[in-house]
């Protein structure tokens, strides 16, 4: 398929869409469930009231969880749909959740301004060598010339 991940969810229908295509069949919903467990755990070390930035936060699916247990949530998106969607669901939370449109592959801040970062479902977009280089210390991929379907 050829798209290009920087556009593919700046669309109102992809973005309405993104959850119900992927987590609302039996199989899906078994991994949504796990998946969100998992990263819980994960920041289980973490006190509750940090700051977790969510690159990229997509829909808010996983930030909610986070959110949920106490922490505070950043999420970063090149897609403002996919925030709108966020920002519906999330609205609950008040102003434990923010977010804003950023290209994480250019965005960097100078200082630390998160307690962690969950980044999930995004590495695929990148190529292997700017997967490595966005992991890395300081590093980011310096353009996007492709990826895979998630
Ligand atoms: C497969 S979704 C994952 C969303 C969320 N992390 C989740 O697991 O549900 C990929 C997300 O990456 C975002 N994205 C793609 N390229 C990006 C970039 N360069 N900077 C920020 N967000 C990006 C898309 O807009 C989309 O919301």
């Amino acid at each position: 398929m050829n798209w290009n991940p920087d556009e593919h969810y700046k669309s109102q229908k992809v973005a309405d869409e993104y959850d119900r295509k992927r987590f609302f069949s039996p199989a899906g919903r078994v991994f949504n469930y796990l998946e969100k467990r998992t990263i819980t755990k994960c920041f289980v070390s973490l006190p509750a009231g940090s700051i977790i930035a969510d690159a990229p936060c997509g829909t808010g699916r996983l930030a909610e969880p986070l959110l949920a247990v106490g922490y505070r949530v950043h999420g970063l998106d090149i897609s403002d749909e996919m925030l709108d969607v966020a920002r519906q669901r999330l609205r609950g939370f008040q102003e434990r959740f923010t977010c804003e449109v950023a290209d994480v592959k250019t965005s960097r801040p100078n200082e630390p301004l998160y307690d962690a970062a969950l980044c999930a479902r995004v590495l695929m977009h990148f190529p292997l060598d700017q997967q490595v280089e966005f992991l890395g210390e300081g590093g980011h991929p310096q353009s996007d010339d492709g990826g895979h379907q998630p």
